[in-house]
């Protein structure tokens, strides 16, 4: 696998810099477009009109073609195709740039799709290949990573969870859908459902962290996002649910260690986004690169039949990850690559994603003819992907118009949607003394401070490959924009981020590590940071990871802050100068020492091309943060695991002393984030005392902004089971809704509490149980929430 990787990297960064000045075209700004989005609130009501249109459009059309034609067509199709034709639909290539063997395999009809091709006009051109050169015209579905947008870049997965925000969850994913389908590109590997409780893990920066109850509202706004109202939603794509399933569990947090998950935990936690993906109709999901209790996921049959297909109905197609059917010989679960084939077809694998060849189109064609498969085995796996290719329009509308696309990837309402997405995903965990929000005023010069202040690509983070980088907002660009020259800015990275061994994604960017500074710099950088901070009035420091610190490959051993940046800024609260570190990263980092003596922590992640002009606004008070975190923050990597939703245990008066030399909670609990406000939770009431299995009780409750400033509060809902068949976590996630209230204002919610949030999958029973008990209730702001109240399930 690694030298596949290595073929990759190098193909595709040749690919990358051929297309690169035919992708790019100029940002046109709209001058009422950008009046209006000065204010924030305002500019969200003209965002949503602008995206409403095509949902409207596509509301008064039909819900999508009838599900009878479409098969009907299917059959009709599998009876004119030849055999080959058939085994050549299960195999997906990378296509980097035009390469002469795959025009041939694409002439050949022996690939049925292709990943990786960007440019409009060469997909055109493959797409006539396939329609023109095959006796049956079956067109190709071209997949691609649209991981957070496409030529517009939203703020990580992760930090759009933390938004707690799952309408503006669709309205990014659409928008990415849409600049995606502009080009020709009909289907996102996204989104990414792995469940993350070990940071260390380089990938939970893709996903929602480290809930099922978050993770599954975040899967079905992104499922949605992508594939609008119906799959074939005009300017939409198809959705794959990744990676199916346990990847975020890798031992030690090692990407593509392998996972061992007792089946209680893959029910109640790692299961339940993907299941939620299911039920909001994503129509593939892809199987995983590890073993998984030993059983690799891509030939793990119990994963992609039993309970994939039988247990949650599943009608779509299963695409591996790459060389995940060759790699089953790596594993040591195949003696070769046909018995690799085998195994992935057997288990439930319809499409094999393969650099260079596919194992199935290697060894299909012979196990058909010893009968190891049948035709009808074959049949059954193309089924649902001819399916897609009709109900996405391929056939009869396979060719983009690229002047079109040209125009969709300049919208400025993307940017703008794209910015409200990075203010609303911000999360600011410090702010003594209200030092936040800056009053622009006050600071006639700011030092803008740190290796990632000025850095356009660790702005958007990992999986941004069609980024238009030259217009991506830093963190000090922004600044620049929002304080014009009233303001002297002077900026400093201070210190270098280094690395041990280099991220296999340098490559791709055709990232050249910085030569190292010699101590001598090293410390003349230091200094000039910290003299420019004590020659200001304020230092705002960008701090964190590199954005290929995080992402596939970019596991860590540590979650201290990289190279020397404790030092810079430790040094730098040492001048006695009023300090904000805005912090760019996608895990929790160790930031116990600024806890303690930074007076004001915005964590930004990875906020995406607007990100300097959402933090500029945050930081002065024309937005207001209202993000929560996805994941309890750790004080240090010795606590890992540490989510909220532990076992009770059999002390649990001791929960937070289980350490000799650290306490054992988190720094920063589940579901935290501070505002400009503050909010009052009161009057919990439970609309009965007790009830049946299958009954539902109503939960309302008054959330009141206590402050001056309007803001916005993520009420969220607690629950605990006291007694069952197994023990059951101290808290659990089943309820929120993110409000805005202004000042003073109040407002009653209504949640409720039914079979599915009060069942859980008992290691005991080994079955579903909703059992009798008693239950605890919580709301407030985050985990820690103490309004409480109580009910009880009876027989
Ligand atoms: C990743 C997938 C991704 C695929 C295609 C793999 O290495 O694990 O998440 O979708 O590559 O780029």
């Amino acid at each position: 696998m690694a030298s596949a990787k290595m073929i990759f990297v190098v193909m595709f960064t040749a690919t990358r810099l051929a297309s690169r000045s035919s992708r790019r075209s100029p940002l046109k700004t709209n001058a009422t477009l950008v009046h209006r989005a000065s204010c924030a609130w305002g500019s969200w009501f003209v965002l949503l009109i602008a995206i409403a249109a095509p949902f409207a459009r596509a509301q008064t059309s039909s819900a999508g073609p009838d599900d009878q034609v479409v098969r009907q067509r299917v059959e009709t199709l599998l009876k004119e195709i030849t055999l080959e034709e058939k085994m050549g639909q299960l195999s997906q290539l990378f296509a980097f740039g035009p390469q002469k063997d795959i025009d041939e395999a694409v002439t050949k009809g022996q690939v049925g799709s292709l990943l990786f091709v960007t440019d409009p006009v060469e997909i055109n051109r493959l797409q006539h290949l396939a329609i023109e050169g095959t006796p049956h015209h079956v067109p190709l579905i071209f997949g691609f990573d649209v991981i957070h947008g496409f030529r517009t870049i939203f703020p990580v997965p992760l930090a759009m969870a933390a938004s707690w925000d799952p309408a503006m969850v669709i309205r990014s994913q659409s928008i990415a859908a849409q600049e995606a389908r502009s080009v020709g590109i009909d289907w996102a590997f996204a989104p990414m459902l792995d469940i993350a409780r070990d940071p260390r893990w380089g990938r939970m920066v893709e996903g929602a962290g480290e809930d099922p109850y978050l993770g599954s509202a975040m899967a079905a706004a992104q499922v949605r996002g992508f594939q609008g109202q119906y799959i074939g939603s005009p300017d939409h794509i198809l959705a794959c649910m990744k990676h199916f399933a346990g990847y975020g569990a890798a031992e030690g947090g090692r990407d593509y260690d392998a996972s061992n998950i007792p089946e209680s935990q893959l029910y109640n936690v790692y299961l339940p986004p993907f299941h939620a993906a299911v039920k909001a109709g994503v129509g593939s999901a892809m199987s995983a690169y590890m073993d998984l209790n030993d059983v690799p996921a891509t030939g793990n049959r119990w994963l992609l039949q039993d309970v994939l297909r039988e247990q949650w109905h599943f009608t779509g197609f299963v695409v591996s990850d790459a060389n995940a059917v060759k790699s089953l010989e790596n594993h040591g679960f195949a003696k070769d690559l046909s018995e690799a084939a085998l195994h992935a077809f057997h288990a439930g694998v319809n499409m094999e994603m393969a650099i260079g060849f596919t194992a199935y189109s290697r060894s299909l064609p012979a196990a058909v003819q010893k009968g190891q498969i049948t035709e009808q085995q074959i049949e059954a796996a193309v089924r649902p992907i001819l399916e897609m290719k009709i109900r996405l329009g391929l056939f009869e509308h396979p060719y983009v118009d690229a002047a079109r696309s040209a125009q969709i990837l300049a919208s400025p309402d993307h940017r703008i949607a794209a910015r409200l997405a990075a203010e609303r995903s911000a999360v600011l965990l410090r702010n003594e003394g209200n030092l936040l929000p800056l009053n622009k005023g006050s600071y006639k010069s700011v030092a803008v401070l740190g290796p990632l202040a000025d850095s356009q690509l660790d702005t958007l983070g990992s999986w941004a490959f069609q980024q238009d980088l030259p217009e991506t907002v830093t963190l000090l660009a922004g600044l620049r924009n929002k304080l014009g020259s009233q303001t002297k800015l002077s900026y400093a990275p201070g210190v270098q981020i280094g690395r041990k061994f280099p991220s296999f994604f340098d490559q791709i960017f055709h990232l050249k590590a910085p030569t190292p500074w010699t101590a001598e710099q090293a410390k003349q950088e230091v200094s000039k940071a910290v003299s420019l901070a004590n020659s200001s009035d304020l230092a705002v420091l960008v701090l964190g990871e590199a954005q290929n610190m995080s992402g596939e490959a970019a596991s860590r051993e540590s979650l201290e802050l990289p190279g020397q940046e404790e030092q810079l800024l430790e040094a730098v609260v040492a001048t006695g100068k009023p300090v904000v570190l805005i912090l760019l990263n996608g895990r929790p980092l160790n930031i116990q020492w600024a806890a303690g003596h930074v007076p004001a922590i915005l964590e930004a992640w990875y906020p995406g091309t607007q990100g300097g002009n959402a933090m500029a606004n945050l930081l002065f008070g024309d937005a207001v943060p209202g993000g929560k975190l996805p994941f309890a923050w750790p004080r240090d990597v010795g606590q890992l695991p540490i989510q909220y939703a532990h076992n009770t245990t059999q002390a649990p008066e001791n929960q937070g002393k289980r350490y000799w030399d650290e306490e054992s909670t988190p720094l920063f609990p589940f579901g935290y984030g501070l505002s400009y406000s503050t909010f009052r939770f009161s009057d919990l009431k439970l609309s009965r005392a007790q009830l049946k299995p299958g009954e539902t009780v109503g939960v309302t409750f008054d959330v009141e902004n206590t402050g001056a400033a309007e803001g916005d509060e993520v009420a969220q809902l607690y629950i605990h089971q006291r007694s069952g068949s197994a023990s059951r976590p101290v808290r659990e996630l089943k309820g929120f809704e993110r409000v805005s209230l202004s000042a003073h204002a109040k407002k009653t919610l209504h949640m409720s509490l039914g079979k599915e949030e009060l069942s859980y999958w008992s290691s005991a029973k080994k079955a579903w149980v909703q059992e009798p008990a008693a239950f605890d209730v919580w709301v407030g702001g985050n985990s820690d929430a103490t309004v409480h109240s109580s009910f009880a399930v009876v027989q």
